[in-house]
């Protein structure tokens, strides 16, 4: 009996899969086709495979422990092998070597120095080494050092000063091919080290150089929970790298053939590979686009604008989009007395590959040094958040961007006349204080403060002597003083409880982006809508303040006005004038209502959209990007004029609820367009999409997301999208409109529609654009294929309030992904 067990115990240890499965290889082992080496906790595994659709036979390693083959690292990328025939062997002398064993050649070998003991040995970290047999530290041979296209944790992607050896990612030729294909993303030691993309000997797109805190091409790239990341740059090395936060994550960033630079994240529960952020993804990614000195502004059409104080090089050019001559200065440098600098902000930094750094010098320093060089045109920080360090840039400053927010800095310079008079006012006056205040006693001092503290004692007290009803903004006199410009009213909280009878179930209206909505009546019998946001304790107050009277200052007929708002006792509420109408989604699909919006009104309503969304784009002083646009945040008024709603909360309060590491994300699929739904890249174009989404949604009286064709299986989009192939728009009408519909205008607004939704950004419309297609019968350009984001979450499509806001606790969070 004994006996019999421990056959059995024998049969079973035999049979266990991988137990023949080492993570070594020691001199003259060969591996055969069919065996492979597993690392010892089984997360990488290296052996021969085969790419789909290819005859070919490669060496390369993958994820041991995901359902998916993903080929991480290829040894014989060029050299394949034609037949199932390879045999992997370490050579006596420590040389790796893959063999084909029925024609007898080597094709491929590793260049290691001769040892004497030789081990090679795969790592839990997915580096394969070949070491002395003792110490695995410096290992003499490693995979590392020669990546192919996927940069895994703790890989160096940079140059090593002392070897010499340059690890850079370089694309497969395609999906079926790992050969080494045309693009290459690499740390260019030129100058101060930037990251870049190339394909062949062209620049595609640079990362941008390390501002001390990211880089200064990929703002959107910021620490999350996931990994971090650091730029290293000493005497010895130069590199980028990434490593684990949390250890359970898996993700590597790839070069994609098509010379996109992705990073994929993947999901266990999904069994699947979500691309978390994409790279070179809008024409502003496009490297100089806009020549020496101009400056590409993704909210701008045309996208190309002379820096301030340039002028285009060649006009005639530059009109019809040919801005590779870039611009000129309009007064040029003399390099005469009085010369200084001109500060431009959020910008993303000119190619540094002709630059100078010292990472040790001060600002100050950094300026002495480029106005003492006539041929120094421009200086930075090399760390912008020490604000110390030195680039200089001699020659002409190319690749610049416009960035929305978390640009850096950059320091160009003019001639005396065209040095900017508030700025220079400013920094002479700072200087002034500076010397002011050096010699002040202790006595003044403490004259000052006493005066200091008698005034804000008398505030408070003033303060508490006004009614409750008061608000309560400013707890400190700093903040008070700003309230004597302020043009928006502040309510009290108890005037709010008594106008909605204590946030009462009954007067709530519905679920916005950002918290309920609640119907009010102030005691002068007004109508108001009060939108109680989440609670926030890291908000900042003065700057949500500061933000929502500017978005109050936003005034057009087609924007839902907002009246004021209050904050106190951790409640934060934004008071809007109300709407009796409600939302256009209770009328659209609602098939008791949809009757009362014939065609005629439905057009005024999608021209109306129109107009609001232009004027956030482009007409405001603010360029807000909405980011949640869809029907139910278009509202009726009793007119059945459509005001649109929650514009700028995403800038007033997503912003900072990033920034709060709340897992929330701004938007609601279905009118998410693809690369901000999937890569959290955001721009007036993903409101473009929502547009041609709700236009869709208005003409064919359906829901995008929930409208599944019986057929065919696709959502409206894909659906409109066919009809419109086959000529036969008509068909989407909703049923309803019967005999009011215009068939011109109707198959225009489809058409329109499409023309938003198309999948890359570039392609879609500007809002300008739309309004003269809509305003004129110009010939329309023909829509390529739309895109959709087809990662769906798993939630109930009909309820609004799940809908609008995604909460991920334990799946993913892509809320810092939302470009802030
Ligand atoms: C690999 O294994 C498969 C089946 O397990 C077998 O058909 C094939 O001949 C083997 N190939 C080699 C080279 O041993
Ligand atoms: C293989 O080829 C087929 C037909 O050309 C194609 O549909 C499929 O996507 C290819 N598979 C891969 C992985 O490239
Ligand atoms: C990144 O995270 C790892 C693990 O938590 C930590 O050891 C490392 O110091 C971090 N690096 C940076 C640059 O923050
Ligand atoms: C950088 O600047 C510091 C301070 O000005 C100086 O001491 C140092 O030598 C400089 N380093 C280089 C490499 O020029
Ligand atoms: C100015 O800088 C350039 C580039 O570093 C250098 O070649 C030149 O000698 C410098 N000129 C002076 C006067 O320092
Ligand atoms: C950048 O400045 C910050 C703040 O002074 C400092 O903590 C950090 O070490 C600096 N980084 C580099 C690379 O010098
Ligand atoms: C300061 O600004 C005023 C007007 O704003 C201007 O007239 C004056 O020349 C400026 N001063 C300097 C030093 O540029």
């Amino acid at each position: 009996m004994i006996k019999f067990i421990f056959f059995f115990l024998v049969l079973i240890y035999a049979s266990r899969p991988g137990s023949h499965a080492t993570d070594t290889i020691s001199p003259n082992q060969i591996v055969t086709y069919n065996e492979t080496i597993v690392s010892s906790l089984e997360n990488f595994e290296l052996g021969f495979f085969n790419p789909a659709n290819s005859t070919n036979h490669y060496v390369g390693m993958w994820y041991k422990k995901i359902s998916t083959r993903t080929i991480v690292w290829v040894a014989n990328r060029n050299a394949p092998l034609t037949d199932a025939s390879g045999e992997l062997t370490l050579t006596p002398e420590g040389v790796l070597i893959i063999r084909d064993a029925t024609k007898g050649n080597v094709v491929w070998s590793s260049s290691t120095t001769s040892v004497t003991n030789p081990v090679c040995k795969l790592l839990e970290t997915g580096n394969f080494i070949i070491y002395d047999g003792i110490s695995q530290e410096n290992p003499i041979w490693q995979s590392f050092d020669y990546m192919t296209d996927t940069l895994l944790p703790g890989m160096k992607q940079g140059v090593d000063l002392v070897t010499g050896i340059d690890r850079r990612l370089t694309s497969w030729k395609s999906d079926d091919d790992p050969g080494s294909g045309e693009f290459s993303y690499w740390v260019d030691p030129r100058g101060y080290p930037q990251l870049i993309l190339t394909q062949g000997r062209d620049i595609k797109f640079r990362g941008g150089p390390w501002n001390g805190r990211g880089l200064s091409g990929i703002s959107f790239l910021r620490p999350n929970r996931f990994y971090n990341f650091t730029f290293v740059v000493n005497p010895r090395e130069i590199y980028y790298k990434f490593s684990l936060v949390d250890p359970s994550a898996i993700t590597r960033l790839v070069v994609e053939p098509s010379g996109r630079i992705q990073r994929w994240l993947w999901i266990d529960s999904e069994q699947e590979w979500y691309l978390y952020l994409t790279t070179a993804n809008d024409q502003c990614d496009r490297y100089a686009l806009c020549g020496p000195y101009g400056s590409c502004n993704i909210d701008k059409s045309p996208v190309c604008e002379c820096l301030k104080g340039f002028e285009p090089a060649s006009p005639n050019e530059w009109i019809v989009a040919d801005w590779s001559q870039g611009c000129r200065r309009t007064t040029p440098l003399d390099c005469g007395q009085g010369e200084g600098f001109n500060k431009y902000s959020n910008i993303k930094l000119p190619d540094t590959r002709w630059s100078w750094f010292n990472e040790t010098m001060s600002l100050l320093e950094c300026e002495k040094m480029c106005k003492s060089n006539c041929s120094c045109n421009a200086y930075t920080a090399s760390n912008i958040s020490g604000g110390n360090g030195c680039i200089l840039w001699f020659g002409g400053l190319t690749d610049i961007r416009t960035m929305a927010e978390n640009g850096d800095f950059l320091y160009i310079r003019f001639p005396r006349s065209q040095i900017d008079s508030i700025e220079n006012n400013q920094s002479s006056r700072t200087r002034r204080r500076v010397r002011v205040i050096v010699p002040i006693t202790c006595g003044v001092l403490v004259m000052l403060l006493s005066i200091l503290l008698y005034y804000r004692f008398n505030r408070k007290k003033q303060q508490q002597q006004q009614e409750g009803n008061k608000n309560k903004f400013g707890q400190d006199p700093e903040n008070r003083n700003g309230d004597e410009d302020l043009e928006l009213p502040l309510f009290g909280l108890c005037t709010i409880h008594k106008a909605t009878n204590n946030f009462s179930m009954k007067n709530k209206l519905g679920e916005g982006g950002f918290g309920p909505v609640y119907k009010g009546v102030l005691e002068d019998g007004k109508e108001i809508a009060v939108k109680r946001l989440a609670k926030t304790s890291t908000q900042g107050l003065g700057e949500f303040k500061n933000e929502v009277i500017s978005i109050s200052k936003l005034q057009h007929r087609n924007l839902v006005k907002l009246l004021g708002c209050c904050i106190e006792e951790d409640e934060v509420l934004l008071i809007y004038e109300y709407m009796p109408n409600k939302s256009l989604d209770s009328f659209i699909f609602d098939k008791n209502r949809c009757e009362l919006l014939d065609w005629p009104a439905r057009y005024e309503i999608i021209i109306g959209i129109a107009r609001g969304l232009l004027y956030l784009h482009q007409d405001s002083r603010l360029r807000i990007i909405h980011r949640d646009l869809k029907v139910s945040n278009i509202l009726l008024d009793k007119d059945l004029n459509p005001k649109i709603s929650d514009f700028g909360t995403a800038r007033t309060f997503g912003g900072n609820q990033i920034e709060a590491n709340t897992h929330r994300v701004v938007g609601t699929y279905g009118y998410m367009a693809p690369e901000y739904a999937g890569n959290g890249i955001f721009s007036i174009k993903s409101d473009v999409y929502s547009f041609g989404v709700i236009v869709l949604e208005i003409v064919c009286g359906e829901k995008n997301r929930g409208f599944v064709h019986k057929e065919h299986y696709n959502n409206l989009i894909g659906h409109a999208w066919g009809l419109h192939n086959e000529g036969r728009s008509l068909q989407l009408v909703a049923k309803c409109l019967n005999e009011s519909i215009n068939v011109s205008q109707v198959l225009r607004s489809i058409h329109i529609g499409l023309l938003c939704v198309q999948r890359h950004p570039e392609d879609r419309p500007t809002m300008t654009s739309v309004i003269v297609m809509f305003g004129s019968e110009v010939p329309l350009p023909s829509p390529k294929e739309p895109g959709f984001y087809v990662g769906e979450p798993t939630q109930d499509t009909r309820q609004s309030s799940s809908s609008n806001e995604i909460h991920s606790n334990n799946k993913l969070s892509i809320t810092m992904l939302n470009g802030r």
